[in-house]
């Protein structure tokens, strides 16, 4: 039994994600978590909602609240819709806890002893108003570049050129419109992570297998331009892990935050060590997964993350662990996304363009969405949701193919036979060509789901599935039992194998039809198939089962059409 390590990248809090967020890392996460459990592999998976900046600040000073206060609800809220799309994190934690201050606080201190922080003296804006330094985002003036009189510190919104905030006409204050603003000498520290380039390097290049995405990026950062470069980590912001070297004050870094860059990535450890409290276990039972001097040496480490996250997974957050001088767990595989877009453009969080992951579930359910986005997860190139392409996906594969497969055959059993398996003899060759065509594809199907290619493993779980369509349409019970009930009842016996073997492999990807199918066919609990012969004999004649309802309903054109022009968003 193997031990796999699963995190995928922590959400901001600030917001309700759109679908393409979803697709680009917890929804296929969770497949490879499944899949893995399925094995009986021993599986920790983790997630967490990434807290502290900026945007959190801003965001619950929008909402006119305590920015603690925002983050407990949104968390809630998070982990809520979390359910609803059944992502089964084994603990979705929050990167603000006790136990992500801690490990950040001890990484800190660890890469100092080490020589890898260095201080810096930076000029920054202050607030005589506010009484605080002010980030990037929090000042606005003129851009002097367009005249466009509300640029902010970072960006000019209107002519999208780049900025200082020393740049900007006639500077105030976001928070209070104050233009009493002076610049100030301030301390930060920063990561020497050029000291760690040779060694990240050499990291990267053992990765072969690693998928291009992934390693295309971490090279280019590692040589481009000025190769790898150090980073600050520290921030003058109130809400935030308070910067201390482990337990002890650091000198000169009163009142300052680590960046949130910095103590996110860690989260997944901490997150780890809030499951065990969680259920009140003691340090060992998170330290085997992260300490290879307590266990961890056999564990496998699967991160999960959109193309944007890349440089902070393949050369900072190893830059922590490496340069700890600490047997922590570095990451063995990292599986990267590119974008999905949105009906000929991009998903808009301010202009509402898009579906969002809590309206989606108020249309229809988890299945539909997890089935069309897991078979087109953008995995080599960018991809686009369309609501024509999403209408063919649940129409023709679950409802055509799966649902149908299902419903025909229970309802004509129970119709000729009465709800249990009827004997007829044994297989023909009828059946073991359906064996034969599917033991390839399951070994087709296993081998993509390990190298954790998720759309070549949809594309041939979906063959899987016709595969039985093709069968049932050719051996035609219907009309054999008119002549041949024997052989009729062979046909169904065998059909009525496929459900639960159906359940079984799709589970990763459609877990709630998964269960409906096991449930009427009285199977909860089959095992991943070994041998495709003997998992097709399973249900004996007389077993009972049950007509589930209808599994899947299809989109009309109608309703494609409404929920196209709900969701095209404002200009
Ligand atoms: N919150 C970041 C994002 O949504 C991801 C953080 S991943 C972690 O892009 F490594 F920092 F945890
Ligand atoms: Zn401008």
């Amino acid at each position: 039994m193997a031990r796999i390590l699963i995190t995928s990248a922590i959400p901001y809090i600030n917001g309700i994600k759109h679908l393409g967020n979803l697709v680009g890392s917890q929804l296929p996460s969770d497949v490879y978590a499944r899949f893995n459990r399925a094995l009986g592999n021993e599986v920790m998976f983790i997630c967490a909602t990434d807290e502290h900046g900026t945007p959190a600040e801003l965001a619950a000073a929008k909402a006119g609240k305590p920015v603690a206060d925002f983050c407990a609800e949104m968390h809630a809220v998070q982990a809520d819709i979390a359910k609803g799309f059944r992502l089964s994190f084994d603990h979705f934690g929050r990167s603000s806890s006790q136990r992500n201050h801690t490990l950040t606080q001890h990484f800190a201190g660890k890469l100092a002893e080490a020589g890898l922080i260095r201080e810096v003296s930076e000029k920054q804006v202050y607030s005589n108003a506010d009484g605080r330094y002010l980030p990037d985002r929090y000042i606005e003036g003129t851009c002097p570049n367009c005249g466009y009189d509300a640029a902010r510190g970072d960006q000019c919104e209107n002519c999208t050129k780049q900025l200082d905030p020393t740049d900007l006409l006639e500077p105030r204050s976001a928070i209070s419109g104050s233009t009493d603003l002076e610049v100030r000498e301030t301390k930060h520290l920063y990561l020497c992570q050029s000291q760690l380039r040779d060694k990240l390097d050499a990291w990267i290049d053992s990765k072969t297998d690693w998928p291009i995405l992934t390693t295309s990026i971490a090279k280019k950062w590692l040589h481009d331009g000025d190769g790898l470069q150090d980073r600050g980590i520290t921030r003058d912001l109130d809400w935030g892990i308070p910067v201390k070297k482990g337990a002890e004050e650091w000198p000169g870094m009163e009142g300052k935050v680590f960046y949130v860059w910095f103590d996110a990535p860690i989260e997944y450890i901490a997150a780890t060590a809030e499951w065990a409290d969680a259920h009140g276990y003691d340090d060992s039972k998170w330290e085997r997964w992260w300490r290879t001097d307590k266990g961890a040496a056999d564990v496998k480490y699967v991160q999960f993350m959109g193309k944007d996250n890349v440089p902070f997974h393949t050369l900072s957050f190893p830059s922590t662990i490496m340069g700890s001088n600490e047997p922590w767990k570095l990451v063995d595989f990292i599986k990267s996304f590119n974008y999905l877009n949105y009906d000929g453009g991009q998903f808009s969080t301010s202009k509402g363009r898009g579906v969002f992951m809590n309206e989606a579930l108020e249309i229809l359910p988890s299945d539909y969405w997890r089935w069309w986005l897991l078979s087109h997860v953008p995995e080599s190139s960018d991809s686009e949701f369309t609501w024509d392409s999403f209408q063919q996906g649940v129409n023709k594969d679950l409802a055509d193919v799966l649902g149908n497969f299902v419903s025909r055959i229970t309802k004509f059993c129970r119709a000729k036979f009465g709800e249990e398996v009827p004997a007829g003899g044994d297989y023909g060759a009828a059946e073991q060509a359906v064996i034969n065509e599917i033991s390839t594809r399951l070994a087709a199907y296993e081998g993509h789901m390990q190298a954790i290619e998720i759309r070549k493993a949809a594309a041939e779980l979906r063959a899987i599935w016709a595969a039985g369509n093709e069968y049932l349409q050719a051996a035609a019970p219907w009309t054999t039992f008119k002549t041949d009930p024997e052989a009729a009842a062979t046909t169904v016996r065998f059909a009525l194998n496929l459900i639960p073997f159906y359940a079984v492999l799709s589970e990763p990807f459609i877990p709630d039809a998964a269960a409906t199918m096991l449930a009427a066919m009285n199977a909860t609990g089959t095992a991943w198939p070994t041998d495709v012969a003997t998992a097709l004999g399973t249900l004996k004649a007389g077993d009972s089962f049950t007509v589930p309802d209808v599994m899947f309903a299809k989109i009309t054109d109608d309703a494609r059409d409404e929920m196209q022009a709900r969701f095209a968003g404002r200009s």
